[in-house]
């Protein structure tokens, strides 16, 4: 049994199996993502958990839908309703959990929450995002660059805006895939040193630089996220705003990445903001791909999980 926390926490060759298992049982579906058995049942009476702390569309629908087509049940959770909203400990929830269901899925806010229910919990735990981090996320959007453009090993990944949660997990998967990341956004939001640290030591050039436009030179890829993430608070939206305008993704600061880049957001996006429409709704947006990965990604992922 395997835990997926973290996409640096996750053995790079067994990172690449999981992408590569994506591929091979998106393609056996013929272009139809839809929810139908899948030929091969690795989750045939199984129960899958999927609790959520925060809200989601992508998350919960997609890992629902992936466990189905693979012969298993989901039940979905909201934290608040669970006792674990309520004062009983993450401990006693995952070993409580743990003897009703095969493997839990959870969205929360600290992370110490995710860690604790997977040293506690006898079943693998995946996190479906974090205040800290959303591998789930990066696992679809590496299969989604592969898919358009082949190996992303050595390409250039600019990140503009916040140096967030789907940032860090960009970071790991940078050092853990082999590809270079530059992060282009205020020093008040930069990603975390630790994280750009473990990304340079396993061989990838992290890059820091302020100008958006000469960040996204020679760029590959251009990716974007919300300028306000689930966990920050509301009151800081307007400075957040002000900080981060001269990082909005539009067709001007395209026109500064190699001709062929892709543009890549997790959604859900705010048109306009972080991103204009012009680019979202361009020739050089794959946003819609990779919320469909979210799925082929996912079943891996669960696959890999109960392989051990
Ligand atoms: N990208 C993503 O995780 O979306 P949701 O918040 O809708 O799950
Ligand atoms: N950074 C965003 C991602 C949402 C999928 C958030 O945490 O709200």
């Amino acid at each position: 049994m395997n835990h997926f926390l973290d996409i640096h926490k996750t053995d790079p060759a067994d990172l690449r199996s999981i992408i590569d298992q994506a591929g091979a049982t998106k393609q056996a579906r013929f272009g139809r993502p839809k929810a139908a058995l899948d030929d091969e049942l690795p989750l045939k009476d199984r129960m899958v958990a999927l609790i959520f702390e925060k809200p989601s569309t992508r998350t919960r629908v997609s890992f629902d839908v992936g466990v189905r087509q693979m012969g298993g049940q989901t039940m979905v959770l909201s934290g608040k309703d669970m006792q674990l909203g309520h004062g009983e400990t993450i401990a006693d929830t995952a070993r409580v959990l743990s003897r009703y269901v095969d493997m839990i899925m959870i969205r929360t806010f600290d992370e110490t929450v995710l860690t604790e229910m997977a040293e506690y919990a006898d079943v693998p735990v995946i996190n479906g995002l974090t205040d800290r981090t959303h591998p789930c996320q990066i696992m679809a959007d590496v299969l989604t660059y592969e898919e358009h453009r082949g190996s992303i090993k050595g390409k250039k990944v600019v990140w503009a805006g916040d140096g967030n949660n789907v940032c860090a997990s960009f970071i790991h998967a940078a050092g853990q895939f082999g590809f270079d990341l530059t992060f282009t956004g205020p020093a008040q939001l930069d990603p975390e040193e630790e994280f750009m640290g473990l990304a340079r030591k396993a061989g990838s050039k992290i890059v820091i630089e302020r100008d958006a436009a000469k960040a996204v030179e020679g760029a590959d890829l251009v990716v974007a996220d919300t300028w306000v993430s689930m966990h920050d608070s509301q009151s800081s939206k307007e400075r957040r705003h002000n900080m981060l305008r001269p990082y909005q993704v539009n067709d001007e600061l395209m026109a500064h990445a190699k001709p062929d880049a892709l543009f890549m957001h997790c959604l859900p996006a705010h048109r306009e903001e972080e991103v204009t429409s012009a680019v979202m709704d361009g020739p050089q947006s794959v946003i819609f791909d990779e919320a469909e990965n979210r799925l082929h990604a996912q079943k891996a992922i669960m696959r890999w999980c109960l392989e051990g």
